[in-house]
């Protein structure tokens, strides 16, 4: 017959096996799950408490007192332990040294993608001659890229400037022409202006992508003549092909844009062989660089510019081809790749 005074024993020997089972145990997890076993609704003190109702009611005070000192004692038990466990993590994270003289991880620099560093560099250099930015929307309306530059819907002109409608008469502009208009429009001459940015074609071969940029070129003020075009192209050419030596001359050569009155295409002697005729320029001494010529009186009339009072260039180039002819770079898909063997060459 259980007695009293075995359920105390009982109850006592639980405080000791418990102090004994947490001994070793390392992290509060652990620790927690042990005093479950011991203190949790089915746990081993609970069980000897189930006796208690067999007991004649005066030994019951006494059993329920050992109760709750074992109670205690767990408890007690358990935040011993973990102090001690943060304790020792603490003295163990405060003896750790950490070697200050170590040289640090190198994290490799990046760059301005090549086409950033010649559109700034493009910029830059017609800021020498006074001309400022601007710049107009990638998806641009139908009568900026196309009808305001004299080219309205039944012009051939618009079969080399196929491109992608984004709504009926709003496009991907094809060209940079369109921040001409939009320039006269916004301001009187005299009007100085560079406007560097991405058009879309749809186009795709070595030499030429959906999506390229381009920098256009507009002055107009009164009594601009083709030599300042002229004069305007010499400086930029030698001062981009610097690394040629100086003495890059440039060709008008007549052509047709519907927006100029006369047209030219821009031609600079060739770089590599200098006018003697090599692969690269076909034998002919000339690179075609871009388009330019002296804007249309019918452009004029659609902005509101007197034509009469006032003349103006303007001449459009590819970046991309720009930065091929300096860098030997020969296929432009190279620039959009991201691949980092070629990026990382300029
Ligand atoms: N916008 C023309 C093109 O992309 C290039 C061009 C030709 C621009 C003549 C001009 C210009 O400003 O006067 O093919």
């Amino acid at each position: 017959m259980t007695t009293g005074s075995d359920l105390i024993a009982q109850l006592e020997r639980l405080g000791d096996e418990f102090a004994a089972v947490i001994a070793p145990l390392a992290d509060e997890q652990t620790i927690r799950a042990a005093q479950a076993q011991f203190l949790g609704k089915k746990g081993q003190v609970s069980e000897v408490m189930k006796e208690l109702g067999r007991l004649p009611p005066v030994d019951r005070p006494l059993v329920g007192q050992a109760a709750n000192r074992v109670k205690d004692t767990i408890a007690a038990a358990v935040d011993a332990r973990l102090v001690a466990l943060a304790a020792a993590r603490r003295a163990a994270d405060l003896a750790r040294t950490v070697d200050v003289t170590l040289p640090g991880r190198p994290c490799g620099g990046g760059h301005l993608h090549l086409l950033t560093q010649v559109r700034l560099e493009l910029v830059g250099i017609f800021a020498e001659l006074g001309f400022a930015v601007a710049e107009g929307p990638q998806i641009e309306t139908d009568w900026h890229t196309f009808e305001a530059l004299a080219i309205p819907k039944d012009h051939p002109a618009r079969d080399m400037q196929d491109t992608f409608y984004v709504a009926d008469e709003i496009v991907l502009r094809t060209h940079t022409s369109p921040v001409q208009i939009r320039t006269m429009q916004g301001h009187p001459p005299p009007i100085r202006i560079v406007a560097p940015g991405v058009v879309y074609r749809r186009d795709d071969d070595a030499t030429h992508s959906p999506m390229f940029t381009q920098i256009e070129g507009l002055v107009v003020d009164e009594g601009v003549r083709v030599s300042d075009l002229k004069g305007v192209l010499l400086h930029f050419v030698n001062r981009f092909y610097a690394g040629s030596g100086g003495g890059l001359d440039v060709r008008l050569r007549p052509s047709y844009f519907p927006f100029v009155e006369p047209g030219v295409e821009i031609d600079m002697s060739c770089r590599f062989c200098r006018g003697g005729g090599c692969r690269l320029c076909k034998g002919s001494g000339w690179i075609e660089i871009g388009g330019a010529g002296m804007v249309d009186p019918d452009v004029f009339a659609q902005v509101g510019i007197d034509s009469e009072r006032y003349t103006g260039f303007a001449f459009g180039m590819g970046i991309e081809r720009m930065a091929m002819l300096r860098h030997g770079v020969n296929d432009i898909k190279l620039y959009y790749e991201g691949d980092l063997r070629f990026l990382d060459q300029f």
